[in-house]
């Protein structure tokens, strides 16, 4: 599949939500064990929330949804950000950060995720920035081996302690 990637306008944001919807029920079934912390919420309320915080992220100078569509067919959607972080190693004082990443799941496996990542990199290369960060969700294996295989390397693991009973 070669698919046609451009930016989304912070209008069109809508169009993600039935994308959101798939990739929250994906995290629900490959990481079972955090509804021990907190129910999953409701995509509608998941989406409320996100929609609003994507909207938020617009507003920043170098933040972009980068959508993949084949004619008219959204088939997944990519969003971008440039923080500062300056750290302890020498990769710059400002790091890309990939916020979200989903394939339609009609058309996974059709190297739509590649594109859109592809996309991504070129984006913050051109910002001169030199790396992405990408959270992923303890249990989702499949995106730690599509991003591996992109030539993303381990950095942080990230827990979560409950403080209250
Ligand atoms: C992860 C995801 C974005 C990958 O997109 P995709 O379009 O399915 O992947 P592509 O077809 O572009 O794959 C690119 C390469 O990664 C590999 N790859 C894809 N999915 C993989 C998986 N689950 N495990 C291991 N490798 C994988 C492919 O085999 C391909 O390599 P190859 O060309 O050498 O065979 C997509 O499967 C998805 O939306 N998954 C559910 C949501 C999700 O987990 N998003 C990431 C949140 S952090």
């Amino acid at each position: 599949m070669n698919p046609v990637i451009e930016v989304l306008a912070a209008s069109e944001v809508d169009r993600l939500e039935h994308l959101w919807g798939q990739l929250l029920g994906h995290h629900s079934r490959q990481a079972p064990h955090l509804a021990a912390l907190g129910a999953v919420r409701t995509p509608e309320e998941s989406w409320r929330l996100r929609r609003g915080q994507c909207l938020a992220w617009l507003r920043e100078p170098l933040a972009a949804v980068l959508v993949a569509r084949d004619a008219n067919q959204l088939l997944g959607y990519a969003v971008v950000r440039v923080l500062d972080a300056p750290g302890s190693w020498q990769w710059g004082d400002r790091v890309g950060v990939l916020e979200t990443l989903v394939v339609d799941e009609e058309v996974r496996a059709a190297g739509v995720g590649r594109a859109l990542v592809g996309a991504a990199r070129e984006r913050l290369a051109g910002e001169g920035v030199q790396v992405m960060k990408i959270s992923v969700i303890a249990g989702n294996d499949g995106a730690l081996g599509f991003y591996r295989r992109e030539g993303a390397v381990d950095f942080v693991d990230t827990l979560l302690m409950p403080v209250a009973d």
